[in-house]
């Protein structure tokens, strides 16, 4: 946020500088120090250094500048912040920067220069402070920095990659520092002596600096150092020599990974050394029990161990502990209770325990006697949380709260002590069993500063009109709830508005249309009418995802989308919409998903679509798309991220082009599979923590298909119920990553071609209802992932294959050809057998085969069925799952047919 305001601040600057003549009159102060000429020429040419050319005035007094600051009797330039300024360009060593010689402080952090730090920054003997946080420098940090003898800051940190070789004789000769900020610096040694010469050393951070050996203790004895980072080096810079120091140290702040946990010797020390504050980064690198002494260390006053994998419980907690302010031991496998020792830790402000496995009822009112509290956090583990009734008589004073997420926390009512809340800004009650509606106090809550609200899957009743009480609202999830009555009128900075699944009625309010920053909009599944906003499409900056579908809503999709737009994800199935596709679709590059299926479309294929660069999904099914099928000559690979197609129940007719299903690259196995076949949204969900676990629920023909983030697997082409004819393409052979290909019901003639046997692993392929002739082609007996497959009411004729899972295949896969014959039809062959069936008694080999296979997958099925997600997650294969789901049918069947043949 700093560095946005400072951002505006630099244009200015900058706008200022190009226009000197209206500058005049924006500065009402000519004090005494207008600047050195020389040092306004010198900021001039640095600034065009990297802009374009202004028409320049040397009179303007350049100390007034934005980030400008001079020395106020001499006038020389001394300070110079030019930090997020977004200075794009090689900091050349003729840069007239280094002619600012009295320059002390300079601040060029967050901008990206992607150059050298350039040598002659030595020059600037004055300097002592000197900022240089991620500005896209590399290479290696010139040993001239050591003549920077002034320096009391210097903050490297977060740069591409910079090496520091000659680390220890540069920070021999800065021995004012106070600040050494190297994060992510190649420093690549061990830690040099010199470094404890620093001896006005406040904060040192040297994470991840590739630092190796052992800690020297010298340097915990610093006389003032109070914060300290060496986390992400080494292992063995967690090793401390063995005599540590005794008596007080002035460390205050230790972020480290392991370093505590590394001997009795070490516990003694941090028992010693005053306001201790401990902050492990993890990235589950901690596992094992919780040491019982960490909650012993009388002067802790910090303790984040989150998202690590430790176990235990919380029993060691000492309720005499006055300095402990915040626990945060989310994300870990913390069992048992909450001990009632915590109600006793007076300082504890933040306490953050979501994500364990704690058990047990909690009366939520207990935790009022924590008077500083502010941040409270016990959703997603096993806890029931009473609240005491709103009409019981109570006199309980609670702190006021920032911070309260009681997600999954078996809740049954909105707990009554919300009423007096003030400062709320994140409240999460989602997943619980909270019925009836929303009480009226509830939005007299947290009025200013209510930012976060997720009452999402409850039993919520009534209505919510207008959520504008809370102005400052970004994020709103209500889905899944029992909501009534009209969409509620938003504040206007919500970015995130999700009210999915409940039963929302009327139209959608053009308030919507005042939203500035929406980013995601999901009112599917609800009963909403009338016509769509004419706004959308204004959104074209911030909106990411808009689903509206399965709703009552008519009329045609008005929006005009602009280049630019962000637009990923579009789901509008479900409705009554008719007329054409606004052909200003193709403006949003971004999109990857777009399902307009179920609704009166009237338009013809949308063959401009494939323009798009990263559409995945393109859903159009049961509409009233018609006429040909074309491929616009333009487009080299037409829809080449395309994975799922779906065109049924539509009126196209004619023939399906071979030359668009070449444009598929995405269902090919050459083109870098991984890249095509990943994601849904990976804006949507880097830039909302709490979206991780969303998914977006799509039907297909009745069938309803949870996306989540990462699509590895789906790759579906529906064509069916349209009236295609001609061959079906022999090209389709080529989208070997297909699991599902519905050509049925259409008007396709000729044979089947053999080489939908290339379609590896395809699970479910209908034909059914056309007019192919021929014989079944045998390389579909190759198909080893098959579950369903039809090809009922066609012409076919000729023995029907078997091995492999043809044989598990009902005969209703094949009735409506009078030509067919064989296994499971009743009508006999009279052909010759065919030449794979002479192999060694086949039938009985099968049976043994599936024998072992299904007792080889029995475990998986049980692992799939639980874990739920076994259609598109679990590599066992869906015709193997769906066959153990029939296993003793399957077996019966198998044996019953070894035993025809053992009679036969
Ligand atoms: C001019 O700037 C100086 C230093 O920032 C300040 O002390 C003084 O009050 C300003 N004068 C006017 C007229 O604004
Ligand atoms: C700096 O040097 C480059 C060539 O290295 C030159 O093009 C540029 O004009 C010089 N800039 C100044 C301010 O002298
Ligand atoms: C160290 O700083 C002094 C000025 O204080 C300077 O003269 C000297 O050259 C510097 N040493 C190195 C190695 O740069
Ligand atoms: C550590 O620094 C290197 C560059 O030196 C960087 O590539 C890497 O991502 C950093 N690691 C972490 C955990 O920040
Ligand atoms: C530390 O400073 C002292 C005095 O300035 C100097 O003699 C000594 O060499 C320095 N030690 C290191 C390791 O730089
Ligand atoms: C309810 O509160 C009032 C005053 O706060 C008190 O006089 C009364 O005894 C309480 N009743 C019960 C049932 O606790
Ligand atoms: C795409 O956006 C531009 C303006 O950003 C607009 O002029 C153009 O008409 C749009 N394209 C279509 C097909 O609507
Ligand atoms: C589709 O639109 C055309 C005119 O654009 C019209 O003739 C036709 O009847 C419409 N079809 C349906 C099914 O509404």
């Amino acid at each position: 946020m700093a560095c946005i305001c400072k951002l505006l601040l630099v244009c200015l600057l900058f706008f200022l500088l190009h226009f000197p003549v209206i500058s005049s009159s924006f500065l009402s102060n000519f004090s005494s120090n207008l600047c050195d000429k020389v040092e306004a020429t010198a900021l001039l040419q640095f600034k065009n250094s990297f802009l374009i050319d202004p028409t320049i005035s040397k009179d303007i007094d350049c100390c007034q500048w934005d980030g400008v600051t001079c020395d106020p009797l001499a006038g020389h330039v001394i300070g110079l912040d030019l930090s997020c300024s977004q200075l794009i360009g090689p900091m050349i060593s003729n840069n007239s920067i280094f002619l600012l010689h009295h320059l002390q402080s300079l601040n060029l952090g967050f901008n990206n220069f992607n150059s050298n730090i350039p040598r002659e920054l030595g020059q600037l003997s004055h300097l002592e402070y000197l900022n240089l946080y991620d500005s896209g420098f590399f290479g290696h940090v010139p040993s001239e920095m050591a003549q920077l003898s002034q320096l009391r800051s210097l903050d490297l940190s977060s740069n591409h990659i910079i090496a520091m070789p000659n680390f220890g004789e540069i920070i021999a000769n800065l021995t004012e520092l106070r600040e050494l900020h190297l994060y992510g610096v190649a420093i690549n040694s061990i830690i040099p002596q010199s470094l404890t010469n620093l001896s006005y050393l406040t904060s040192l951070q040297l994470s991840n600096c590739s630092l190796q050996g052992k800690f020297p203790n010298d340097i915990i004895q610093l006389p003032h150092l109070q914060v300290l980072d060496v986390s992400s080096n080494e292992q063995s810079l967690c090793q401390f020599h063995n005599n540590l120091p005794t008596g007080a140290v002035p460390l205050r702040y230790w972020i480290s990974r392991v370093a505590p946990f590394l001997g009795d010797y070490l516990i003694s020390f941090l028992t010693q050394i005053s306001r201790l504050l401990i902050q492990f980064f993890g990235d589950n690198s901690l596992s094992g029990m919780l040491p019982s002494w960490l909650f012993n260390l009388p002067l802790l006053e910090l303790l984040y161990l989150r998202g690590n994998q430790f176990s235990g419980e919380l029993n060691h907690i000492n309720s005499n502990n006055n300095s402990l302010g915040t626990i945060d031991l989310s994300y870990n496998n913390i069992s048992g209770s909450i001990p009632n020792a915590i109600f006793g830790l007076m300082s504890l402000s933040i306490l953050v325990l979501g994500s364990n496995n704690l058990s047990g009822t909690v009366e939520l009112d207990r935790f009022s006697k924590l008077k500083s509290l502010n941040d409270l956090d016990l959703s997603a583990n096993n806890l029931s949380v009473t609240t005491i009734n709103e009409n019981a008589n109570f006199t309980i004073t609670w702190p006021q709260l920032e911070v309260l997420k009681l997600s999954f926390c078996n809740i049954i009512e909105f707990p009554s002590f919300l009423r007096s809340q003030e400062n709320l800004s994140e409240l999460d009650l989602s997943n619980n069993n909270i019925h009836g509606e929303v009480p009226k106090w509830l939005q007299d809550m947290g009025k200013e500063s209510m930012n976060y609200l997720d009452l999402s899957q409850n039993s919520i009743t009534g209505g919510l009109e207008d959520l504008r009480s809370w102005p400052s609202l970004r994020y709103v999830n209500l889905h899944s709830n029992r909501l009534q009555g009209p969409m509620p009128i938003l504040p206007l900075f919500v970015e995130f508005f999700k009210a999915s699944n409940n039963r929302l009625a009327r139209e959608i309010p053009l308030s919507i249309c005042d939203l500035t920053i929406l980013r995601v909009l999901d009112l599917s599944h609800n009963r909403l009418s009338g016509e769509m906003p004419q706004c959308m499409g204004n959104f074209i900056f911030t909106l990411l995802l808009l689903n509206l579908g399965s709703n009552n809503l008519h009329g045609s999709i008005p929006w005009t989308f602009g280049i630019n737009s962000v637009l990923t994800t579009l789901v509008l199935n479900g409705n009554q919409l008719e007329g054409r596709l606004p052909r200003s679709l193709v403006n949003c590059t971004q999109l990857k998903l777009l399902d307009l299926g179920n609704n009166k479309l009237n338009d013809t294929f949308p063959d401009w679509l494939g323009a798009l660069p990263g559409l995945m999904i393109l859903i159009l099914h049961s509409n009233n798309f018609h006429g040909r099928v074309r491929t616009t000559k333009e487009e080299q690979q037409p829809f080449p991220k395309l994975q799922i197609l779906d065109l049924s129940d539509n009126s196209f007719r004619g023939i399906f082009p071979s030359r668009l299903l070449n444009g598929f690259k995405a269902m090919m196995k050459d083109d870098g599979k991984n890249d095509a076949l990943q994601y849904i949204d990976e804006k949507l969900f880097n830039n909302f923590e709490c979206m991780s676990t969303e998914s977006i629920v799509l039907t297909f023909k009745g069938v309803a298909r949870e996306l989540s983030r990462v699509l590895t697997t789906l790759v579906d082409i529906d064509l069916s119920g349209n009236k295609f004819r001609g061959a079906i393409p022999y090209s389709i052979g080529k989208l070997v990553l297909v699991r599902y290909l519905n050509l049925s019901h259409n008007n396709f003639i000729g044979s089947i071609p053999p080489s939908l046997g290339n379609l590896n692993v395809i699970e479910s392929l209908d034909l059914s209802s056309n007019q192919l002739t021929g014989q079944i082609p045998r390389e579909l007996v190759n198909l080893h992932f098959l579950v369903n497959f039809s090809v009922a009411d066609n012409k076919l004729d000729g023995a029907i294959p078997h091995g492999e899972q043809f044989d598990l295949f009902e005969n209703s896969s094949y009735l409506g050809n009078i030509g067919l014959c064989g296994y499971p039809l009743s009508k006999k062959c009279y052909l010759p057998l065919q030449p794979q069936s002479v192999e060694n008694n086949p039938q009985s080999a099968d049976f043994d085969e599936w024998k072992i296979i299904l007792i080889g997958y029995g475990c998986g099925l049980i692992i799939g069925l639980v874990a739920g997600y076994y259609i598109f997650h679990a590599r066992t294969p869906l015709w193997l799952l769906n066959l153990l789901r029939q296993k003793k049918f399957a077996i019966a069947r198998a044996s019953n047919k070894w035993q025809r043949q053992q009679e036969g």
